[in-house]
Parts: C-alpha cells; sequence; structure tokens
C-alpha cells in the first residue's frame, strides 16, 4: 500500500524548524562530478526522493559513494564512471537528470539519454539545452530512446550562447559543459538564482574560469581538466520560504533557522506588504501572528517571486481579506492544484492556466487529497493543517521527493501529522 498523511488541522505552531540542504543546489553538485576523476564529500546533504536518485544515476554510470545519513554526509567517487549511456528509467524519474548531458558529453565523447521526466507543471522542453550543445559543437541525432548527442570535431569549442527564454538548469548546463570546452564561451541572457554562483564557486575552486555567475552574463574561459574539492550545501531557500508562509497560515510564532533570507529576494516583502511582521536575522527568520491583506503576484525568475512558493502564497491568499490575482508566469500547468483547493472551500476561479482570482478569507475543510507534484503537495500538508477535522493526502512520494522526514519536522512543532 502507498503511503499517505493523514493530518488533523487547527494545531497552533511554536518552536524551531531547521532549513535542510537546498534540492536544487544538491543536484547540480552531482552532475558536476561527471566532469572529474576525484573525490567529493558532499556535507549537508538533504537525503530526499530526487537527490537519491540522482545518486541512483552515478551509480548506474559506475560511480562509487558512501552515504552517513546521521552526519548528512556523502562521499562521491566518479572515477570509475565507465557508461555514456544514461538509463531512461532513471532519466524519466527526474527532470535535472538533463544536468547530466553536459558532463557526459564532455567525458565520453557522446552521450545518449531519453527526454527527461519530473514534476508535471507544463510542457517543459529542452530545446534551448539542445541549442546550447549544439553551439558548443555537438551533433544531436533523434533516435527511439530519446537522443544521443556526439561532439562533431575532437573537443567542443567555445561560443556565445543567448538564452531566448530564462532558464536555470539551462543556464547550468551550459556553464558545466563550456568549462572544459576549447576558449572562450560567453552566455547571455542567464538565470542568475545563488544555486547558479554556489555551482561556478564550485567548480572555480576545482579549476575552473567562470566569471559572472549570479549576473545576467557568463564568461567562461575553458580549462583542461576539472579536479574535486569539497562541497557544503546551501540551505534550501525555498523550504525556508515554506516555513515562513506556514508560521504565517497558522498564526503562529516559529522560528526557521539555518536559512539565507536574502535568498528569498521578493518573497519577504511581498509578505511585509500584506501584513507580515517578522523578526529577520543574519540566518534565521522569525514569524509573528499577523493581520493579512491580499496582494496579488506575479511570479518571476529571481529575485522575483519564487515559482516555487507560488502554491504556498495562493494558500495564504485564501485565508486573508480581500481579492487577488495570481499570475503563474512561468509554468503553465502549475495553478491546476487550486482546483484541490476549492474542494476544501477555498474561492478560486481560474481565469487561463497562468492567472486565478482568488477571494478571501474561506474556511477549508479537510479532504482526501492527491500530491499532483512537489510544490503543490507540500502546499496541501499546510492546506490540511488548517482546514477544520482531517485531510488524507495521497501520492505523498511527491512530497518526499523534495522534503526530508516532513512529518516528524511538522510534528515537533506541534502538528497534528501522520504518514500511514
Ligand atoms: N524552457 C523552455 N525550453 C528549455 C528550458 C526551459 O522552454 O529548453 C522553459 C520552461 O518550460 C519554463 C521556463 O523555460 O517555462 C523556465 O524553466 P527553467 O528551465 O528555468 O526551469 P528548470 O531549470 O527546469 C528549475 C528548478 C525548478 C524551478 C524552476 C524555475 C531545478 C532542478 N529545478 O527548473 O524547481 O521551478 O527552475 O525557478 O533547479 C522544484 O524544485 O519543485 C522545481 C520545479
Amino acid at each position: 500500500m502507498a503511503e499517505k498523511f493523514l493530518i488533523n488541522g487547527g494545531k497552533k505552531l511554536s518552536g524551531t524548524i531547521s532549513v535542510n540542504g537546498a534540492k536544487n543546489s544538491a543536484l547540480k553538485i552531482l552532475a558536476a562530478l561527471v566532469l572529474s576523476n576525484e573525490k567529493c564529500t558532499i556535507n549537508n546533504f538533504p537525503f530526499i526522493g530526487d537527490t537519491l536518485d540522482a545518486l541512483e544515476i552515478l551509480k548506474n554510470l559506475g560511480a562509487n559513494y558512501e552515504i552517513d545519513k546521521e552526519k548528512k554526509v556523502v562521499v562521491i567517487d566518479p572515477s570509475s564512471i565507465n557508461k555514456s549511456h544514461l538509463d531512461a528509467l532513471l532519466v524519466r524519474r527526474l527532470r535535472s537528470s538533463i544536468l547530466f548531458a553536459g558532463p557526459m558529453l564532455v567525458r565520453f565523447g557522446e552521450v545518449q539519454m531519453s527526454h527527461p521526466g519530473g514534476c508535471v507543471i507544463g510542457k517543459r522542453p529542452i530545446d534551448m539545452f539542445l541549442d546550447g550543445f549544439e553551439k558548443l559543437g555537438a551533433k544531436i541525432e533523434f533516435n527511439d530512446e530519446g537522443f544521443k548527442l556526439k561532439i562533431k570535431d575532437k573537443k567542443l569549442k567555445g561560443a556565445k550562447i543567448f538564452f531566448s527564454q530564462i532558464t536555470v538548469t539551462g543556464t547550468e548546463e551550459m556553464m558545466m559543459t563550456a568549462v572544459l570546452s576549447e576558449g572562450k564561451t560567453i552566455l547571455q541572457n542567464c538565470a542568475t538564482e545563488p544555486e547558479i554562483a554556489v555551482l561556478a564557486d564550485y567548480l572555480n575552486k576545482c579549476g575552473a574560469k567562470i566569471k559572472g555567475a549570479g549576473t545576467s552574463t557568463i564568461e567562461i574561459d575553458g580549462v583542461e581538466k576539472i579536479s574535486g574539492s569539497n562541497f557544503y550545501v546551501m540551505p534550501d531557500r525555498i523550504e525556508a520560504g515554506t516555513f515562513v508562509i506556514m508560521g504565517l497560515i497558522t498564526n503562529s510564532e516559529i522560528r526557521i533557522e539555518n536559512c539565507v533570507p536574502e535568498h528569498l529576494g521578493a518573497v519577504i516583502p511581498i509578505l511585509e506588504s500584506a501584513g507580515a511582521k517578522f523578526e529577520i536575522g543574519e540566518n534565521y527568520i522569525i514569524t509573528r501572528p499577523s493581520k493579512l491583506k491580499a496582494i496579488s503576484i506575479t511570479t518571476h525568475e529571481y529575485p522575483g517571486f519564487a515559482t516555487d512558493l507560488q502554491s504556498p502564497y495562493t494558500l495564504l491568499m485564501t485565508q486573508v481579506d480581500g481579492q487577488c490575482i495570481v499570475h503563474e508566469s512561468i509554468f503553465e500547468g502549475r495553478l491546476f492544484f487550486a482546483d484541490q483547493l476549492v474542494t476544501m472551500g477555498a474561492n478560486i476561479t481560474m481565469c487561463d492556466p497562468h492567472r486565478i482570482v482568488i477571494n478571501g478569507p474561506t474556511k477549508l475543510i479537510g479532504k482526501k487529497l492527491t500530491s499532483p507534484d512537489l510544490r503543490a503537495g507540500i502546499t496541501m500538508v499546510l492546506a490540511g493543517m488548517i482546514a477544520k477535522g482531517s485531510t488524507t493526502i495521497e501520492n505523498i512520494f511527491q512530497i518526499d521527493r523534495g522534503y526530508e522526514k516532513i512529518e516528524e519536522r511538522l510534528q515537533n512543532l506541534g502538528a497534528d501529522i501522520q504518514r500511514i
């Protein structure tokens, strides 16, 4: 029987919750390791569905690793990687499997993979990746399983790549692929998420020459070799933002620690303009019970309002006075979860796949819900925590993909949530 969450709503929370290492940083480092033959010790590693799948990909390629869950450490030895074919079933488990393509292409001169899977939140094409690989000198052959990339001459060659749309993993992929290419690569219209600068810092520590990561133009001078180094996974800004909204929505004072408040970009100022009260330190945020009003948002690339926090924000807006519009500008399939909030009693009207109108406040009633993807899934957990009665959430492997032992951490704050 698949696991479910059973939640009894209405509990006030108190205490401290610590933020774990960032999924969307750890995943990138795991792919970057394919560029090197030297061991890497990763500290503050989040043991979640997606990172375990990425470790499985590395193992399948021939890498060895040791894990210590207690200490949150993984030691990976990529020197035995000996396969240039990415397993189709593993690749289909997560979108970020595409990040292995560039480093594998550089390592073996070719790579075979299928179309990546991951959260169903929109079409999520990979055209900008393929375009970038071609510009760096790869040939693409489409086949039954997916596609094969092959280096046309002996080595990839530096190029100018302009991203027609801002892409986080696209920026990271081209940065990783270019570090061992010949000559200079210039990436323009890059994403500026903090995880990108952290990836560049790691690669530079290993011998790469990357300038400008974290800005919209990145310059990479190709080098001959990437060595190994240790890595500490930065705090997960999306987990931090989710917990901040959880404090506000339950009207509780909770301390969220081991986070970088600055990495939340527009989220804190927008919540403050809605009336939220916080105490903010260098690495913690304390939420204070606050009377909020509705404020419309548009999700935007960093430092704009993160699309990954749109679903908890939508839920928050069902609980406050007034009307607002939530405009999801990045993914065309990321608002459909709102239907399930409507079954609980929320007043939400969908205008088109990118826009909803929310009228609040509304009282929510516990229901049987199904987690459609990671971020909508955690939002359903929060919805269950404020609903009257009990809520059951199915498909919770989606939530486990990004949040480690979430029920235990919420129980510590006083939530009534069980995994059954
Ligand atoms: N896009 C294309 N073509 C491409 C690549 C992207 O059209 O070749 C489009 C996408 O469909 C989307 C937009 O460009 O409309 C931006 O997508 P982006 O490539 O930036 O998203 P991503 O890199 O696949 C990462 C995070 C997501 C997060 C987005 C946006 C990782 C592993 N994933 O995805 O995180 O929502 O950036 O910030 O870093 C999550 O953690 O739950 C999650 C989905």
